[in-house]
């Protein structure tokens, strides 16, 4: 007799052959992996049965609620309406640096636990880590303490935050089980909802620089999460958006950030504010506060007032210069025409190779490296012009960038300036919205 109520063993078979899983089997078998009772071997196969039959929506609500459950719930006390985003991750999606800011100047109180990128796609915080003294812990007290001041925080969920999603997410990276929706939707929502926000918002991108590469994958991801968010409560909505082709023209740290506060002083890439704008007004719309129009706001400048605030509570200096790369090299535009294509994924690769990104959780990132995009599609570009800017500290990664970009963008030399309207019609940013 081992004293637990169910064996392993039995819930992945129950799985394995096609079946559904109880609620207490997934109860149990969440809470005992945590513990250490259910192996790492058991768990891994379990996650293969999952990855491979699926789970139904009431097996992942249920999933995700035990995920939770593995560990503490913030109770955030403040007197405005709590609303939180997140993104599935993309390059150059400095979004959350303006959007947090933003909201709060609008009303809302905004606990953003962010994380820190792994592969092509940057971390919020790696980002943030490149203003001068800005430190991403907080402890749950400081936390409370900042949204009632500042109305907005972003910094490093805490260690008790859904410990059972950080074992399992470790052990689905090194499993091939990562790319399964309900395993990837009850990871992200089991953090989001531990977080006590009452309304969240999620950025579901597809495209090349995605995790999810086709709308269809990325509209039953955010089927998944909305269905999540619901069962359990929080008012939950997701926009699918664009993410063929980097956000804005900045993709790596400092460069994120000076690009974020050049929106948060009214101007910035139209890519980035139309972005902003779509989620600031549902997240607005969540927190009962839809008759704020947030466009005037950020065009004033008022939300860079906020980020000050919000940056100098974590101990950041706003206005002292960024970092800068030890080395930047340029490339030219190979002929003279409209630019037609930029790859998210390619550019999110050379930033990363540049050390914008980091390979092993644990490898430090560089605050100076990354890319500016000189040219974006629907412009025109004479031959020689500069396109790409690589900044990074470590001259030797730029061969390997440049293959990266090799083939990232494409110059249609029968372009003309009059193309550079059509190209521009593309379809907006926002792609579609899911509500519950
Ligand atoms: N992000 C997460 O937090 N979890 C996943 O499983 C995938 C992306």
């Amino acid at each position: 007799m081992t004293g637990e109520p169910f064996a392993a063993v039995d819930v992945i078979r129950t799985k394995r052959d096609g079946g559904r899983l109880t609620g207490e089997q997934i109860d149990w078998v969440v809470d005992a992996y945590t513990r250490g009772v259910v192996a790492e071997e058991q768990m891994a196969a379990l996650a293969m049965a999952i990855f491979l039959r699926g789970m139904d929506q009431d097996e992942t609500a249920r999933w995700t609620g035990a995920m939770i459950d593995s560990g503490e719930r913030l109770s955030l006390r403040t007197a405005r309406p709590t609303v939180d985003k997140h993104s599935t991750g993309g390059v150059g999606d400095k979004i959350t640096l303006v959007l947090a800011p933003l909201v709060a100047t609008c009303g809302a109180a905004v606990p953003q636990l962010s994380g820190r990128g792994l592969g092509h796609t940057g971390g919020t915080l790696d980002k943030l880590e490149a203003i001068p003294g800005w430190r991403a812990e907080l402890s749950a007290a400081e936390i409370g303490r900042q949204l009632d001041e500042v109305g907005a925080v972003v910094c490093a969920a805490t260690p008790t935050l859904a410990p059972a999603d950080r074992l399992l997410y470790a052990l689905r990276d090194v499993t091939a089980t990562v790319e399964s929706v309900p395993l990837i939707a009850s990871s992200i929502m089991s953090k989001k909802i531990a977080e006590g926000s009452r309304a969240l918002v999620l950025d579901v991108k597809a495209g090349s620089g995605a995790f999810m590469k086709t709308r269809e994958r990325a509209r039953e991801l955010a089927r998944a999460l909305v269905d999540i968010g619901t069962a359990h409560g929080v008012s939950t909505t997701a926009l699918i958006t664009d993410m063929n082709v980097p956000l804005g023209s900045a993709v790596g740290n400092a460069v994120e950030v000076a690009e974020a506060v050049a929106v948060l002083r009214g101007g910035g890439p139209p890519d980035v504010v139309e972005l902003t704008l779509a989620l600031a007004r549902e997240m607005l719309a969540s927190a009962g506060l839809s008759g704020v129009d947030p466009a005037p706001v950020l065009a004033s400048g008022q939300a860079y007032e906020t980020w000050c605030r919000m940056i100098r509570a974590q101990g950041g200096d706003p206005e002292a210069p960024l970092p800068r790369p030890a080395h930047v090299h340029v490339v030219p535009a190979r002929a003279t025409g409209v630019v037609t294509g930029l790859d998210a994924y390619s550019v999110g690769v050379a930033a990363w190779r540049l050390g914008a990104g980091r390979a092993r959780k644990e490898d430090p990132v560089q605050a100076g490296a990354g890319i500016r995009c000189l040219a974006k599609p629907g412009e025109f570009v004479e031959a020689d012009q500069p396109l790409f800017e690589l900044h990074t500290d470590t001259p030797a990664a730029v061969p390997t960038a440049l293959e990266a970009l090799n083939g990232a963008y494409t110059v249609t030399t029968t372009g003309t300036r009059d193309e550079r309207a059509t190209a521009e019609e593309l379809d907006g940013i926002v792609l579609e919205t899911i509500r519950p």
